[in-house]
């Protein structure tokens, strides 16, 4: 396979798509391939893309080396990357997604909180990598108390984004990584007074921001994306807990759901995704998805742009 892109080779250009342009610069679509319905789970592009190479074996030509269109271009790996990021890539400037790995039963973390780990390790990869396409990671006061997360981007290349903590009440400790490590640049959002009734404090550590916002409809996710997106951070990713990824998603914030389930029963512990469901099941959200393997486990990417701000101009954030 001459001159084939090896996954490294298509992550990296993967990395630099913000739109369609970003896409045909880097080889990986041709211009058009990435119009209308692209950012969706299965974006018009792949299927311009599945559907030219179809051509170009039936016609037994070579297919074009400038472009990773056809599997004759793609190294092994390769081909999945551009399968499971591309449409997200190509989603545009503005896009808020979350990842949840959950048990088979719908848990996040067992009973007393340990989340270490309920996916496997091609799941971490894959969170890895969607951090690595966000402008911004937010968690929860919840996970951050509970995990002592780095949110940074460890296990593929990229830059670590901007961590983000909603803590209306000013829980999370002053020593966790996120105030400390320095690692990437840090939003403690809060509200004007802490659990303790203390103010919070204006400053922590070097590059914390304290961002306090004035009541809890500033806190309500819409709210949230849109001050982020003032701040430059437009593509979000919501990476938990439960609660938090639940409220973004109940409020029509998110534009796709990552959940990953493995094949183990927890039987109790941290619940996943829940808000007040219908009473029938004709009335269920039932979203575009589209399944995946990562190892032992199952990936569904659910399509929420049909839910997503309805109602809303996006053009505004
Ligand atoms: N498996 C996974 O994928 C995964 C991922 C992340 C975390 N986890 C696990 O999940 C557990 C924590 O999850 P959790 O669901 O209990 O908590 P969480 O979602 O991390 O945090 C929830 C809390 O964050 C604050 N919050 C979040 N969104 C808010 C909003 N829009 N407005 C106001 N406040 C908001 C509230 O804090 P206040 O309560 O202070 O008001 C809320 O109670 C941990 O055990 C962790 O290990 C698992």
């Amino acid at each position: 396979m001459t001159g084939a892109l090896d996954a490294a080779e298509v992550w990296e250009r993967l990395r630099g798509v913000r739109c369609e342009a970003d896409a045909v610069a880097a080889g990986l679509v041709r211009a058009g391939e990435g119009g209308p319905g692209a950012g969706g789970v299965v974006g018009a592009a792949d299927t311009a893309r599945v559907a030219d190479a179809a051509d170009t074996r039936r016609a037994g030509g070579a297919a074009d080396p400038r472009r990773a269109g056809g599997d004759d271009d793609l190294a092994p790996g390769a081909r999945l990357l551009l399968d499971r990021y591309l449409s997200l890539c190509l989603a545009g400037p503005y896009v808020t997604f979350a990842q949840l790995g959950q048990s088979l039963d719908g848990f996040i973390a067992t009973r007393t909180g340990d989340a270490d780990y309920v996916t496997g390790e091609e799941d971490r990869d894959h969170l890895h990598r969607l951090r690595a396409l966000a402008d911004a990671v937010v968690v929860g006061a919840g996970t951050a108390v509970s995990d002592n997360p780095r949110l940074t981007v460890r296990t593929c290349s990229g830059a670590n984004p901007v961590r983000v903590v909603i803590d209306p009440r000013g829980r999370v400790a002053r020593d966790c990584h996120l105030f400390t490590d320095g690692s990437a640049p840090t939003l403690w959002v809060v509200g004007p007074d802490r659990e303790d009734g203390q103010a919070v404090p204006g400053r922590v550590g070097d590059g914390v921001e304290v961002l306090t916002l004035p009541d809890r409809e500033a806190f309500a996710p819409r709210a949230l994306v849109r001050t982020l997106a003032a701040r430059g951070l437009g593509r979000v990713l919501v990476e938990g807990g439960g609660v938090t990824v639940s409220r973004f998603l109940h409020e029509r914030a998110l534009h796709r759901l990552y959940v990953t389930v493995a094949p183990v029963l927890l039987g109790d512990g941290v619940p996943g995704i829940r808000f007040d469901g219908p009473d029938v099941m004709r009335d269920a959200l039932r979203p575009p998805v589209r399944r995946s393997s990562v190892g032992e486990d199952t990936l569904f990417e659910l399509d929420l742009r049909g839910e997503a701000f309805a109602g809303e101009d996006e053009g505004s954030l």
